[in-house]
């Protein structure tokens, strides 16, 4: 199996700050080194600020990516943004991005702290911390609409970190804070590696700011493209290090890009996800359905729920099962009426089940997961097992949140618009449909989310059908949250508890059929050792699931000529997997980092299955 470059052996392993406090500030016990000095935030302009020529910057650039070694307590990041606060009305940037790289993140009591000893960055303070939740390590992005700033906050060795920001043109910074300790007691912040990647990272003309003078930093910053002066250093330094990337032609420069108007086909999990990414990205979008309603093709279920059947090691799967988890459970939190946080419970663990219950109890993570004991589960749920009960994610009315996130000024939805075919190149992308005359409006990018649709692009695609069953009768059981075994029971909605579901590998006839619906029910019994009565009616919905030859989604560019996009072979974990991986479609369009590594981007590349 791949690995992951990280430096963690899962996503879930935790790393803290290791820390005395002295007057109220925090001192590093591993590396024996303060983290800043009393009067940090002069300081932090005097190193980070001005050498980037940040305040001139804000007011005369489109765009901007400052990327940070070292985010620490974050004081370096609630400086900027406050100062970015008093500036952003009148900048051209829409939403400023910082990518900010360390190996420990702290708590929030533990930046509550800090921010106590600055009261001018409390409010900047105060709002992130509504925000911060790190539930794995690894990549995180955290949108903060109020200051207008995207923050990709990265836990991982620095060098792993930026090795996983390679290869894109959309994750070149245009700033730097190199902000390890002191380079004596951090070699790893400071490596000649490191600052290679640091060089191959940069847009063109990036400046970059630093405490430290040592002469090994400065010939490394050299070596890998910089101009680097020496000057007067704050406070007691004697000296800093400022500089600027030489300029390198072949380079995309990210300053300079204009906002793209996108066309997206399909209006389920996948294309909604991605028109709502698209609409805070600051994008035009069009949505064209085939369908006379949204959602009406595989995300029309009637109640589906997240999936967190994580696995506990390096692999880019498990790195994205993970942090795709965590994301789309809080953007589904800003829509409580389709969207119910109640967790989820599994249960009747057969043997290769066990052995998943027992990686998930090794964790230790019990902000996540709680062991639940025979006679509790039987107590609280009617059900005769142990159970392992997942505190965050929980259940959704799949049409309505798709219509939910669809509902932003920016978007456009057109149904009843079967998609044909994209001509033209570069910005000027056209669509032709086959029950419509043509559009004529041009695009600058095209993503295709139509499910099954997207079977022309890759032919490998697997397709099976899934059926549901609907039981109306009140029932031994009726569980407040969805229950997964081989199977799964979701908590009754408007007195039909659903359960689910089949595999069925003859799809072309989607009619729900009995025999399934009976099938399943009785796999249903034996599996949560069950009886479900004698039914007065079953209610029955079958629909198209597509998966890929790997069992990994497809997200990314379809054409290595055209601006085609596809999102899509989402499985069982539509609802889960969606809206990271359309986060991470938009920043690639929008010239914004990349919410995902590198390693998890090539994981889902669909080009491993285009020839
Ligand atoms: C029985 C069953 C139960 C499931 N339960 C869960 C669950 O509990 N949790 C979970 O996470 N996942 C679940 N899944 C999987 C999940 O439903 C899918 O992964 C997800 O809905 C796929 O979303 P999508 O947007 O890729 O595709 P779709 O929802 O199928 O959306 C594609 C859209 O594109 C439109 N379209 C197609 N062709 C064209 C064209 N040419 N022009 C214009 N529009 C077009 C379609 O009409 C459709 O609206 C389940 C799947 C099944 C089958
Ligand atoms: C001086 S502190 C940064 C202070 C921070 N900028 C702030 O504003 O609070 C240096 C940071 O580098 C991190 N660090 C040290 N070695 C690292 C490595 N190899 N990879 C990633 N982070 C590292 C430490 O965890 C620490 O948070």
């Amino acid at each position: 199996m791949p690995s992951h470059h990280s430096l963690f052996n899962n996503p879930f392993e935790v790393k803290d700050q290791d820390v005395r406090w002295v007057d109220g500030l925090p001192h590093s016990f591993a590396y024996d080194d303060r983290f800043f000095q009393a009067d940090a935030v002069k300081e932090i302009r005097n190193v980070f600020i001005e050498p980037n020529d940040l305040e001139k910057r804000f007011s005369t650039s489109s765009r901007l990516t400052i990327g940070e070694l070292g985010f620490g307590f974050g004081l370096n990041f609630f400086v900027t943004a406050m100062i970015w606060g008093d500036m952003k009305d009148a900048s051209n940037i829409d939403t400023l991005d910082y990518i900010s790289i360390d190996e420990a993140l702290p708590t929030k009591a533990e930046i509550l702290m800090v921010i106590q000893q600055f009261p001018e960055l409390q409010e900047v303070g105060e709002y992130f911390l509504s925000q911060y939740l790190p539930m794995h390590n690894d990549m995180h992005r955290i949108h903060l609409p109020k200051l207008n700033i995207r923050l990709t906050l990265i836990q991982n060795d620095a060098e792993l970190a930026l090795k996983n920001l390679l290869g894109f043109s959309n994750n070149l910074v245009d700033a730097w804070y190199l902000d390890g300790f002191d380079p004596s007691k951090n070699q790893a912040m400071w490596s000649s590696v490191l600052i290679q990647y640091i060089g191959m990272l940069s847009a063109n003309e990036a400046t970059f700011g630093t405490f430290t003078s040592a002469g090994f930093v400065k010939r490394n910053l050299q070596k890998f493209g910089f101009q680097v002066s020496k000057m007067q250093g704050f406070g007691n330094k004697r000296h800093k290090l400022i500089g600027k990337k030489r300029r390198d032609h072949s380079l995309f420069n990210s300053i300079d890009s204009v906002k793209p108007s996108i066309a997206i086909i399909g209006s389920g999990i996948a294309g909604s996800s991605c028109a709502f990414s698209a609409a805070n990205h600051g994008m035009s979008v069009d949505v064209f359905e085939y369908g006379s309603e949204v959602a009406c093709g595989t995300s029309s279920n009637p109640v589906a729920a997240m999936y967190p059947r994580f696995s506990a090691n390096n692999s880019p799967y498990a790195h994205l099962i993970a942090q795709s988890y965590f994301y789309a459970d809080k953007l589904y939190a800003n829509f409580p009426a389709q969207y119910k946080r109640s967790g989820l419970l599994f249960s009747h663990f057969n043997q290769y089940q066990t052995e998943w219950l027992e990686s998930m109890l090794a964790l230790k993570r019990n902000d996540i997961f709680q062991f639940i004991d025979e006679t509790t589960m039987q107590q609280k749920f009617g059900l005769s097992s142990r159970g392992l009960k997942v505190l965050q994610g929980g259940y959704l009315f799949p049409q309505t949140l798709c219509q939910s996130l669809l509902d932003h000024p920016s978007v456009n939805v057109f149904t009843d618009h079967c998609f044909g075919e994209v001509t033209g190149k570069g910005s000027n992308l056209k669509l032709s449909f086959s029950n419509q005359p043509g559009n004529l409006k041009t695009y600058d990018a095209v993503i295709i989310a139509s499910g099954a649709g997207l079977l022309p692009f890759i032919p490998t695609l697997k397709i099976s059908k899934g059926q549901l069953a609907g039981l109306t009768r009140p029932q031994v059981i009726a569980p407040n949250l969805p229950v997964n075994s081989e199977g799964y029971i979701l908590p009754a909605i408007n007195g039909v508890m659903w359960i689910g579901s089949t595999h069925d590998k003859d799809f072309l006839n989607l009619e729900a059929s009995k025999e399934s619906a009976q099938e399943l029910i009785s796999r249903t019994e034996r599996n949560f050792n069950l009886s479900f009565g004698t039914q007065d009616s079953i209610m029955s919905e079958a629909r198209l699931r597509v998966g890929s030859k790997d069992r990994l989604p497809i997200a990314g560019k379809l054409s290595t000529s055209q601006n085609i996009y596809g999102l899509g072979a989402l499985g069982s974990r539509g609802f889960s997997l969606a809206p990271l991986l359309s986060e991470y479609i938009v920043s690639q369009i929008s010239h914004a980092p990349n919410p995902i590594s590198t390693a998890l981007a090539l994981s889902v590349n669909p080009q491993r299955f285009i020839s």
